[in-house]
Parts: structure tokens; C-alpha cells; sequence
């Protein structure tokens, strides 16, 4: 029977991975993906919880969806409605308390038994909660056939985090930290690339602290993976994120100058540029930590670009603490990042702590901040107006005739290339600098161009 799935997605990359894990798990069921949400027969929203009143948006969409199910029952018909994700983990029957009418709710770790879940519900009358942090991992029972991803595709190696950085509710919603066997992510790295993909970005809450049983039966870090990774013949590129700044190791550090595979690109949260403000974050690292970290990253590879995260206003920021962000933001000169107000999240130490910062001096430090990131991104495409950079094609551009592929810096560059140069790598010569991408004519011709399927 074809029955029809469609899964909102909400936050990180590691959710998108999800939920295209959870897609794969329900095919052998009958259901294929739709893009329709009133098509559907199963409805999953696959929640964040890292930010800001995240259980009031999903109770509002979940008021919605309600209406939904109403209509399809009217008819004859039926919703399956599930809440996965860090939310379902966090509130747990808190919302099948709340909204009755939702049948699935699973937490992150436990999607594997999606179809247990299903079976459950049509034997059942009740809805099926199942936010467990299960002894068996995930990976183990996760189908072996990575639906095509494309060119560049998502591999997740590590989950959890054990960090606990005062604002952060990831420690709670995703548990502790979990590193999948190397041999059974370079197996899956193959099907990826066999699938078609060139570039794999490597994904984990905390990606870096990676300790993995080896294929030699060691533990094996990061870099060793990477290393490993690097090997496989077809693979072009590789990434990995988010990382923390206590776990670039030397290993990883090595691989950054040793793997010309991995790209001079890292997305490495500091959150502030205030060491009282770091320690009352937890974050277990100092300001002059972090640029010491950034000056042997570019040790080994003079061409790293670093992307960031900051938080502002954090219980207790004063005038010179947010000044000393400011000031390593000019000195570090960020390619991208991304910033955030504080905002307290239940249950995390920093929610129970002092000297809150008024909302207005919030968004006053937030403008002052994202006013000298975006500064520092144009400064940064500015500097490659001219240079010829390796482009990675992964599909057609806006206009035909057009390609649209990346830098070794995540930007996006339109170029004008037929179209069998999608999935290869070709130097490029910048000449144009647009607010999110670039523009640039190859520059040689030849290049090892292979096909991809279709
Ligand atoms: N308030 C504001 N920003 C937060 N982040 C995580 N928790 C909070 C919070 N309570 C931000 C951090 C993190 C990013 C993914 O989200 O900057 O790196
Ligand atoms: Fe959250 Fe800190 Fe862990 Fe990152 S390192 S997931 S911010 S607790």
C-alpha cells in the first residue's frame, strides 16, 4: 500500500540527517516522501529545542495540524501526527498531555523503531511514547541503503554531548556522548559515494571529541577518521561540524595540514570573547585559548577560514565583556557566523543565574555584533575577488547554462559550465561579489569530469 510521509524539519544539520533517516526506516512500510503536507498520510515535525520558546511554536503547529487530521477523518481518512526530536525528548507526555490528539512522540535516539512505533499504533488505541535513551545505538539498526544525498552529503559519526555549557539544553535532549564505529561509517561513506556523492560533511553535537572504535580495533580520534576517509577513491571533499575548541587536538590539527581533502573551513563556536563570561558559560576554554587554537589551525593550513558562533547578553555581560568579543571578532576576521541573544532555557544552570541583561541591550549588542560579522564576511569575499578557487558543482544554477557549487569556503559560486561538470572540482577565477554568493568563470578547461547519475 502507498501511503504518503511528510516530515517538517526544524534546526541543525543533524536534524536534517535525521530525518532523512527517519524517511528510510518508514519506505519499507509503504510510505514515500511528499512535499504536501495536506497529502499526507503520516505528518512527523522533527523539533529543535536549542532556542527560544521552542515548545510554544511547536504547540502552535501542532494547533494547525490538528485541523488537518480533523478534515482528513471528516473524509473518511486519517493523520498519523509524530513529534520527534529534541523537543519530544524534552517534553515527553508532557505533549501528549497537551495535545491529545498526536500519536507518535520519539525522542532522537530511539528512530530506529519507527516502525515498531507504527505497528504499536495499529494494534493500539493509544498514542506511543518512546523517549528512551536505548542501550542499542540507532546506527546499528538503520537500513544500508543511504538514499542518494547528492554531491555533497551528510554522514553522521558522533551524537551526544557531554559538555554541558550553562546555556545549552543539548547535553539533556541528546544525551551523552556516542561515537559510531569507524568501519561502519567509512561503509557508509562508500554507499554515499557510490551514490554519487564528492564531498562528505562529517556530523556530531560535538563532531570533535570523536573517539571511535578504529578498523584496528584501537580508539581512534577525528583525525584519524578523517585520515581514513580521505582514502576512499571517488571522494573529493570532507568537513566536518560542530566542533568544540577543547577538542582540536594535535591529531586533528595534523590532519588539517596532512589531508588535502579537508577543507580549510571550520565552523568553531566561542560564544564570547570574555574569559568571566566563558567560565560562567562553562565553556573550559579562555579567549586567548581560542586564538591559540586559530594560530595553529593556520599554522597547518594558511588558508583556514573559521566560522563561528556568539551568544549576547549571557546572565551578567557588562560593557567590557561584550567589548572583548568585538575585539576578537575584528582579530580573528570570521568568514560567517552566526549570532544569538541569549535566551534562558529551562532546566540549564544559566537559566538560575544573576544579572540578566535587559532585552534593549541585547538587541542593541546583537546589531553592534552581526554589523562587525557581516563586515568581516564581505571583507573576506571581498579578498577573493580574483583569486582562481577550486568549485565543487553540486546543481544547476538559476540560469541555464549555469552551475552552482562551493568554495573550499562554503560559499556558493555561479558559474557558467555545462552541465556534466556537475560532481567534479574545477578552478575557478572569481569575478564577481554578490551579499550570499559569488560569481566566477572556469578557468581551466580540463577537469576530470564524471558523470553523475541521475
Ligand atoms: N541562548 C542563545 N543561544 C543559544 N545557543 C545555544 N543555546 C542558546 C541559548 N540558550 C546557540 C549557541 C550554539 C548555537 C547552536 O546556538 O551559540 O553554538
Ligand atoms: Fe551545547 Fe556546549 Fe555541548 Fe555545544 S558543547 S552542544 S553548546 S553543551
Amino acid at each position: 500500500m502507498s501511503r504518503k510521509l511528510y516530515i517538517k524539519t526544524y534546526g541543525c544539520q543533524m536534524n536534517a540527517y535525521d530525518s532523512a533517516r527517519m524517511a528510510e526506516v518508514l519506505a519499507p512500510l509503504g510510505y514515500a516522501s511528499t512535499s504536501v503536507p495536506d497529502d499526507a498520510d503520516m505528518i512527523l515535525l522533527n523539533t529543535c529545542h536549542i532556542r527560544e520558546k521552542a515548545a510554544e511554536k511547536l504547540f502552535s503547529d501542532l494547533g494547525r495540524l490538528r485541523q488537518v487530521k480533523e478534515r482528513k477523518k471528516a473524509v473518511g481518512g486519517d493523520l498519523i501526527l509524530g513529534v520527534a526530536g529534541c523537543v519530544a525528548q524534552a517534553e515527553g507526555a508532557e505533549i501528549l498531555a497537551r495535545a491529545p490528539f498526536v500519536d507518535l512522540v520519539l525522542g532522537p535516539q530511539t528512530y530506529h523503531r519507527l516502525p515498531e512505533m507504527v505497528a504499536k499504533l495499529a494494534r493500539a488505541s493509544g498514542p506511543v511514547l518512546d523517549t528512551e535513551f536505548p542501550a542499542e545505538p540507532k546506527f546499528d539498526f538503520l537500513p544500508e541503503t543511504a538514499s542518494p544525498q547528492g554531491v555533497s552529503a551528510f554522514l553522521s559519526v558522533q551524537e551526544g554531548c557531554d559538555k554541558f555549557c550553562t546555556f545549552c539544553v543539548v547535553p539533556y535532549t541528546r544525551g551523552a556522548e556516542f561515537s559510531r564505529p569507524a568501519a561502519s561509517i567509512l561503509a557508509e561513506a562508500r554507499r554515499l559515494v557510490a551514490a554519487g556523492a564528492r564531498e562528505i560533511t562529517l556530523l556530531g553535537q560535538n563532531v570533535n571529541a570523536y573517539h571511535g572504535e578504529g578498523t584496528d580495533g584501537r580508539g581512534w580520534g577525528l583525525g584519524r577518521l578523517i585520515a581514513a576517509l580521505a582514502e576512499l577513491p571517488g571522494l573529493a571533499r570532507l568537513r566536518y561540524t560542530t566542533s568544540h575548541p577543547k577538542d582540536m587536538d594535535d591529531e586533528l590539527l595534523a590532519a588539517h595540514r596532512d589531508v588535502a581533502a579537508l577543507m580549510p573551513f571550520l565552523h568553531l563556536p566561542v560564544q564570547s570573547g570574555a574569559d568571566r563570561i566563558l567560565a560562567a558559560m562553562n565553556r573550559r576554554h579562555s579567549a586567548a585559548d581560542y586564538r591559540r587554537i586559530v594560530d595553529r589551525l593556520r599554522q597547518a593550513r594558511p588558508d583556514m577560514a573559521l566560522s563561528s558562533d556568539f551568544i549576547v547578553g549571557f546572565p551578567g555581560e557588562s560593557d567590557a565583556d561584550f567589548a572583548a568579543t568585538l575585539a576578537l571578532v575584528r582579530d580573528i576576521g570570521f568568514a560567517q557566523a552566526f549570532s544569538f541573544k541569549y535566551s534562558a532555557r529551562p532546566g540549564t544552570p544559566a537559566a538560575q543565574m544573576d544579572g540578566p541583561v535587559a532585552e534593549e541591550v541585547k538587541s542593541a549588542r546583537l546589531q553592534i555584533l552581526q554589523d562587525a560579522l557581516d563586515q568581516g564576511q564581505r571583507a573576506f569575499n571581498r579578498a577573493c575577488d580574483g583569486r582562481v578557487l577550486p568549485v565543487l558543482f553540486e546543481k544547476p544554477g538559476r540560469h541555464p547554462g549555469q552551475l552552482l557549487g562551493r568554495s573550499p569556503y562554503l560559499q556558493w559560486v555561479h558559474v557558467p559550465a555545462p552541465a556534466r561538470y556537475r560532481g567534479t572540482v574545477v578552478p575557478v577565477r572569481i569575478t564577481g561579489i554578490g551579499p550570499n554568493s559569488l560569481a566566477g568563470e572556469i578557468e581551466a578547461a580540463e577537469t576530470e569530469a564524471v558523470e553523475m547519475p541521475a
